[in-house]
């Protein structure tokens, strides 16, 4: 199980601080079971891995093998949460089989363009993700890639062609239905944001050649440690923590990673918290970091800037491969003191100098510490911070699972577009 350190929060916030926030937490965490709280129709990913649809499963897994077999490429095309949970497994795991392409997430002719090249000459299918079914960008790259797969295939592409969406609503049910196309469900009370654990993130993570039974194995491991309801548990100090360094001020959560591959975590984590919190005035602007990379471009804000941040380091012992430094000769760049050492080392001596540094320019660190990244911890992962956020909302007092807000742009889209 994840580790939670708050010990970088000494001098800001005391653990007396956080145990008062006991009744608050007990409180927002009991929202979630009740059906008079805001947004009590989408608490359905709290249950979700114990209680999902397992013939949907088999069928997906079926669907994740077949298209393993017969394609050299699945297009994914989904936005937002139709899209990010899958892309952080699919990066953040190792993947084999089919390369997994994404598009419908962005207005880029570039990018479909890219994808194109990558297809052609390739046998692929397409895998279209849309719970309300009608998202302008997905839509448009589904026509693109449809018409493509058709004119390679002919009937056939119906074969190819997998919609996850509503179980009875919008465009895309229909066209699958009239089409023929396996379907999906986005079950109705599991918004786009908290639906990685649905056949949403499911299939293409099972397509890559993620074992999903063992990320949903991971996710009920949380589901049962993390129900616990007193500050033991660290989901409640978590929350505890995030709601008090937002009322002192620190208004800006800045999630980071020390790998790479690990920045789409912030990707999710930045809409999951974004959408959930961000109304009515309020909320904590989640925002993301590569370390060590960006040490040396955002470090001097962090270090310095404004303090209105406070950070969430995700970090792993073990991700899954090491270098020992070279001994040189003539230790001609004077790196021999590191001789022998493993990368990993270097990188934690980094993590705890930063950790210190912020901590004492006035940017506390919360430290989620994984031994090693695999899928059950991606799943537990996936899990704590959906908790975390769901409970989160609640004591911030807003509906943690709609979201009004991302309508505005879409309806100015639509008026200069000109959609009848
Ligand atoms: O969390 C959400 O509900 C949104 O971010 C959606 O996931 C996103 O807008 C995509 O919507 P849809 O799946 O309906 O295409």
């Amino acid at each position: 199980m994840l580790k939670l350190d708050l010990s970088k929060l000494e001098g800001v916030i005391s653990q007396d601080q956080i145990n008062a926030m006991a009744p608050e937490v007990e409180a927002a965490h009991a929202k979630l079971y009740d059906p008079a709280a805001p947004g009590s129709d989408f608490v359905g990913w709290v249950r979700l891995p114990e209680d999902y649809d397992k013939d949907e499963f088999a069928r997906i897994q079926k669907a994740a093998a077949k298209i393993r077999q017969d394609s050299q490429v699945l297009v994914a095309i989904g936005i937002g949460g139709s899209y990010l949970g899958a892309r952080t497994a699919l990066e953040v795991l190792p993947i084999d089989g089919p390369e997994i392409c994404f598009v419908g997430c962005s207005l880029s002719p570039n990018e479909l363009q890219k994808v194109i090249k990558k297809v052609e000459g390739k046998d692929w299918s397409i895998n279209v993700i849309s719970k309300s079914g009608g998202t302008t960008e997905p839509a448009v790259a589904f026509r693109v890639f449809r018409d493509l797969l058709v004119k390679q295939y002919g009937e056939d592409a119906d074969k190819r062609i997998y919609a996850t969406t509503d179980k009875a609503r919008g465009a895309l049910k229909s066209l699958a239905d009239s089409n023929g196309w396996e379907s999906f469900v986005v079950p109705d009370d599991v918004g786009g944001r908290f639906s990685v654990l649905s056949a949403v993130g499911l299939l293409p993570i099972a397509a890559g050649g993620i074992d999903i039974a063992e990320l949903m194995g991971g996710a009920r491991d949380a589901m049962n440690a993390y129900d616990k309801r007193d500050m033991s548990n660290p989901v409640w100090q978590y929350v505890a923590a995030r709601n008090l360094l937002y009322r002192q001020g620190k208004k800006i959560e800045l999630f980071c990673t020390y790998e790479p591959s690990y920045s789409f975590i912030g990707e999710w984590l930045k809409q999951l918290f974004g959408e959930s919190e961000g109304k009515d005035g309020k909320g904590i602007f989640p925002a993301s970091a590569q370390f060590t990379t960006d040490l040396h471009s955002l470090g001097q804000y962090i270090q310095d800037g404004e303090r209105h941040l406070f950070e969430t380091v995700i970090y792993v012992d073990d991700t899954g491969c090491d270098i020992a430094i070279p001994y040189s000769d003539d230790n001609g760049d004077n790196l021999n003191y590191l001789a022998g050492k493993p990368l990993s080392f270097v990188r934690e001596m980094a993590f705890q100098g930063t950790l210190a540094a912020h901590q004492d320019g006035g940017a506390p660190s919360v430290v989620l510490r994984l031994d090693k990244m695999d899928v059950r911890a991606l799943g537990e992962l996936f899990y704590f911070f959906e908790l975390s956020c769901g409970i989160s909302g609640h004591i911030l007092g807003v509906n943690p699972f709609n979201q009004p807000g991302v309508e505005a742009y879409k309806k100015n889209m639509f008026a200069l577009l000109g959609r009848p």
